[in-house]
């Protein structure tokens, strides 16, 4: 029998980025996507703030949304570095995610917790996320590109100047012929110093 620490260790291991490109076009239930924000609500915070928001698109309103972002980057962008490919591949991901979801760090009001602080917990609440999508079998990749970090999208998103648009959670269901390999540049030895 599998105890529950590997199935823990090995979720972790094992998730891996999948992109819109490697899914099918389907929907997951909303009963899911509950489940995948109830756990982000569960990531640690220093002072109770909570800071993570997300705005969840689905549907219609998905669609509407990769259309707007699009537009928004091509409004904002000048002509000789506006790149058709990526205005027609925000539109076009819409196609093959079931949820996009916005991810926002909401700035507490509580002076004692630095911004960096509510970052470090909102970062954690999505990897819960990720980690949920990952073990229930759904595709998660995050996306910071397009009007990621713009006043515009924060505004669009309906956020305060001292809120921050972190990024956006494209959930879907995996091409099951596409595995990506996990990859990382060094070993875990070469990031630590042990001392003692
Ligand atoms: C904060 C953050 C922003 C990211 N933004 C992008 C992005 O804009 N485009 C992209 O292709 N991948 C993006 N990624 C996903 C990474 O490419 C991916 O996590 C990395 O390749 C490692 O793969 P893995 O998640 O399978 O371990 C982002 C990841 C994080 C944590």
């Amino acid at each position: 029998m599998i105890d529950k620490a590997t199935v823990v260790i090995d979720n972790i291991h094992h998730r891996r980025t999948i992109k819109p490109e490697q899914c099918i076009t389907g929907t997951i239930s909303d009963a899911d996507i509950w489940r995948i924000l109830e756990c982000a609500n569960w990531a640690p915070t220093h002072g109770y703030t909570e800071p993570w928001r997300f705005v969840v698109f689905t549907g219609d309103a998905k669609h509407k949304f990769a259309k707007d972002h699009a537009d928004m980057y091509k409004a904002s962008t000048a002509e000789d570095k506006f790149k058709q490919v990526s205005y027609d591949k925000l539109i076009n991901r819409a196609q093959t995610t079931s949820h996009i979801i916005a991810i926002i760090n909401k700035r507490g009001a509580n002076p004692k917790i630095p911004e960096i602080e509510e970052l470090q917990s909102t970062a954690m609440a999505v990897q819960n996320m990720q980690l949920a999508a990952s073990a229930l079998g759904f595709a998660a990749y995050i996306h910071s590109g397009g009007m990621t970090f713009s006043d515009e999208m924060r505004q669009y998103l309906g956020f305060e100047e001292a809120d921050k648009v972190l990024g956006f959670l494209y959930l879907g269901i995996p091409n099951e012929d596409e595995k990506a390999p996990g990859r990382r540049i060094s070993k875990i030895e070469k990031k630590v110093v042990w001392k003692g």
